[in-house]
């Protein structure tokens, strides 16, 4: 089989690559190596930014965001007993976010790709990608016994930090950066309420927590616990008690609790791989960068990979000109960093650090009180929360 573009990944990246290439008349062909069913049971963030919802529009997804989506002008951070809102319309000159499921967006980015008759290969095995310095890669997979190869002019990678592409890079050539954080998050999904109509992230001396949400009717918590916890130590009651325990007390008191639908912990990883092409292998997503879920920035850094890898695509076939491909990896990787920033500085700022004392609790102590005192300082939380320009 011979394609254009040959995407390692059905996640979110590698299906709005294919979905944008594809209405630029370039043949794309996905790979993925779970069904269906098991990419769209994962339950991950939801906040997008305006740019990755236009992003989505141009690619004719756009149509439930914009109905079911709820767009958001602001959120609150609660800390010592207060809660101060981020005005994000006023203090980003105007912009907002929306809330929108990467579930439910994954799986309008799938059914977009089903009406166009696009090619996605589900559970595809030993997906292996081949001669990526020569001008003529290609990648082999299973399908039961048979080996299928799949010849193409470039190879995406976009699958997920476990994925085989960012492997394939040389070990001498591949820059890995890291920070484990000690601990991690247990999420809880349940169809109550919201306690809040915007997003309450809570500083806490018990540790964090962050009340977020779906939609009115769909909730989602998390607290911050530490990695030897299990889901299993922690009953549906525990979870709301210890949730209530790090919110105001008039929130806690308002807080509707019901059966979780779905409990996991996730832990907490900055890491970020450069560079992020290698001769005809162009790296987008989790497969080059992970962020602490802390600022909703995962997804959205994905977006903007696939916004620089669309583009020079694009440049490429229709003009013959690389130099958006050439310079793919520094343009990506600058705006990757600015979202490592980000997201390790909100981490930093809310979470309880089981080695520090009371000098540390005092700096996040004071770079809240820095924070809601400064106009100038808000400006940059929520210019980087509504997302940097790509
Ligand atoms: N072969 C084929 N597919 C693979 C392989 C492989 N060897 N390894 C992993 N995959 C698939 C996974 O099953 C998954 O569906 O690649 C996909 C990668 O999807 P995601 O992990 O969701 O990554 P991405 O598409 O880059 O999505 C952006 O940023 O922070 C996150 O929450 C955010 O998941 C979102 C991500
Ligand atoms: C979520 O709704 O899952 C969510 C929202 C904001 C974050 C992280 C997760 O910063």
């Amino acid at each position: 089989m011979k394609v254009q573009v040959c995407i390692i990944g059905g996640g979110p990246s590698g299906l709005l690559l294919s979905q944008l290439l594809h209405l630029k008349g370039i043949d794309t062909i996905v790979l993925e190596k779970h069904s269906r069913e098991h990419v769209l049971a994962r339950i991950r963030a939801g906040v997008l930014e305006h740019g990755f919802a236009a992003l989505m529009r141009e690619a004719r997804c756009g149509e439930r965001m914009d109905r079911e989506g709820e767009i958001h002008e602001g959120f609150f951070i609660a800390h010592d007993g207060v809660m101060d809102r981020v005005d994000l319309h006023k203090h980003s000159g105007g912009s907002s976010v929306v809330v929108y499921g990467q579930t439910e967006l994954t799986r309008d980015l799938y059914e977009a790709r089903d009406r166009m008759d696009g090619k996605v290969v589900h559970d595809a095995a030993d997906v292996t990608p081949h001669d990526l310095k020569s001008d003529a890669p290609y990648v082999t997979y299973r399908d039961g016994d048979r080996i299928v190869r799949v010849d193409c002019d470039f190879v995406i990678g976009a699958d997920g930090f476990h994925g085989v592409s960012r492997k394939s890079i040389p070990k001498e050539i591949l820059r890995e950066h890291e920070r484990v954080y000690p601990f991690g998050w247990l999420g809880v999904l349940s169809r109550t309420k919201p306690v809040s109509p915007e997003l309450i992230y809570s500083r806490h001396e018990r540790g964090f927590a962050l009340c977020s949400l779906r939609s009115q009717v769909l909730s989602r918590y998390y607290i911050q616990v530490p990695l030897t916890d299990k889901v299993e130590d922690w009953s549906d009651e525990a979870f709301w008690d210890e949730l209530k325990r790090r919110l105001p007390a008039d929130v806690a008191a308002s807080l509707i609790t019901g059966p979780s639908i779905e409990k996991s912990i996730a832990p907490l990883r900055s890491f970020v791989a450069e560079p992020m092409r290698y001769g005809r292998l162009f790296l987008a997503g989790d497969a080059a960068h992970i962020v602490p879920p802390t600022g909703a920035r995962g997804l959205n850094s994905a977006a903007s990979d696939i916004y620089y890898l669309y583009h020079a695509m694009v440049d490429h076939y229709e003009k013959g000109d690389d130099s958006g491909l050439d310079d793919y990896s520094r343009k990506a990787l600058a705006r990757v960093w600015k979202a490592q920033r980000f997201s390790w500085w909100m981490t930093t700022m809310l979470h309880r650090f089981p080695d520090s004392g009371s000098y540390e609790a005092k700096l996040q102590e004071t770079e809240l009180e820095y924070l809601f005192s400064s106009e100038k300082a808000l400006g940059s939380l929520a210019e980087n929360y509504v997302g940097l320009p790509f």
